[in-house]
């Protein structure tokens, strides 16, 4: 047997039984596949129901109000995925017979949409004889090649795809990329592969050279960003001011307090009135735990100010009891249903 039968027949006896995978309809495979991009599986699961649940169909989907997006997008971070899942909807819907196209060329006209995700896609969708390049895909292929460079540097990716489009089976495109990439993240994982279970150890290079964990190669560690907000709750008449964050940062499209600035003020409370002139009451101030994003650690305090007059600021005033309906942060959502606060401004 060659690698994509062992593959594959490995995948017969240990898949893991997937919503998405029991279709063909592209419209939850991309759904699938736009939550998947940054997100796990077991975290992903609750989310794609709740999107289908809501939102059954393409179209139904374009009609939906960006902010509903965001809101059940709540949780799973990058937002711009969010944005561009909306924009594909809106953009496919206008057709006279709304329909995914079924290339990857095509795929990738759409927002939102790589080169994985578009050859994932037209695979699973519609059989389409394109090698989805994952994470997992990585990960095998640099192993059972002992590739030497890193997935990020050309160099490496293109070996990668030279050596996957060798051992790709086209005729099988749906099959053999789920295989791979079950294959990758269940058996040959980054920590700890289960080389004693492998189908293909016999012919893998990392394996007869006896480091598997040392493939992919790694490029040098950056050392993640640190940043430090002070967030203003201002709270007027039972409702508290929020802004949308650009589309440009962290959180792109969500809504927030006002930011006072991006650096630790000395004295917050002197900083605050100086800069605006805010008239009420500091009620408290807050130190938020650090909260880990990808590539940047959030340093936040958050001032819980009940206002006497509306601030000359810009933003949208919402009841305090219904901040839930707009998609927020995780940090702030978070700090909002602590019960410990509620009593400052839930009355
Ligand atoms: N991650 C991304 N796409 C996936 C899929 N189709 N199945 C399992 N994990 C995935």
């Amino acid at each position: 047997m060659n690698f994509s039968s062992k593959i594959i027949f490995w995948y017969s006896l240990n898949k893991r039984d997937l919503p998405w995978r029991n279709t063909r309809d592209p419209y939850p495979i991309w759904l699938s596949e736009i939550l998947l991009q940054q997100t796990r599986v077991a975290q992903g699961l609750p989310y794609f129901h709740n999107f289908l649940d809501n939102y059954p169909t393409l179209v139904a989907l374009a009609k939906a109000p960006e902010e509903h997006v965001f809101r059940l997008w709540e949780g799973l971070g990058y937002y711009n995925r969010a944005r561009n899942l909306l924009k594909t909807a809106k953009i496919l819907a206008q057709k006279p017979y709304p329909h995914f196209p079924n290339t990857p060329e095509a795929l990738r006209q759409l927002p939102g949409i790589g080169p994985y995700t578009a050859a994932a896609i037209a695979a699973f969708a519609f059989d389409y004889p394109s090698p989805a390049i994952d994470g997992n895909a990585i990960r095998v292929i640099t192993r059972y090649l002992a590739i030497d460079h890193p997935p990020q540097k050309a160099l490496g990716m293109e070996q990668i795809k030279l050596g996957l489009q060798k051992l790709f089976d086209p005729k099988q495109a749906a099959l053999f990329n789920q295989a791979l990439m079950d294959f990758g993240a269940t058996l040959c994982t980054p920590k700890k592969p289960q080389c004693q279970l492998c189908p293909i150890a016999a012919s893998c290079s990392a394996f007869a050279l006896k480091s598997p964990e040392a493939f992919p190669k790694k490029l040098p560690k950056k050392p993640k960003k640190e940043r430090h907000f002070t967030f203003l709750m201002l709270i007027y008449q039972q409702k508290v001011l929020l802004q949308q964050r650009s589309e440009k940062d962290i959180w792109a499209g969500l809504w927030q307090f006002p930011i006072l600035s991006d650096s630790f003020l000395p004295d917050p409370k002197t900083q605050a009135t100086k800069a605006l002139p805010l008239k009420g009451e500091l009620v408290k101030t807050l130190q938020l735990p650090p909260h880990l994003l990808s590539h940047q650690k959030i340093h936040a305090n958050i001032q819980i100010w009940q206002l006497s007059e509306p601030p000359p600021i810009e933003g949208r005033w919402v009841p305090t009891n219904q901040t839930s309906r707009l998609g927020m942060p995780r940090l702030l959502t978070r700090f909002l249903e602590n019960e410990q606060w509620q009593h400052l401004w839930l009355h």
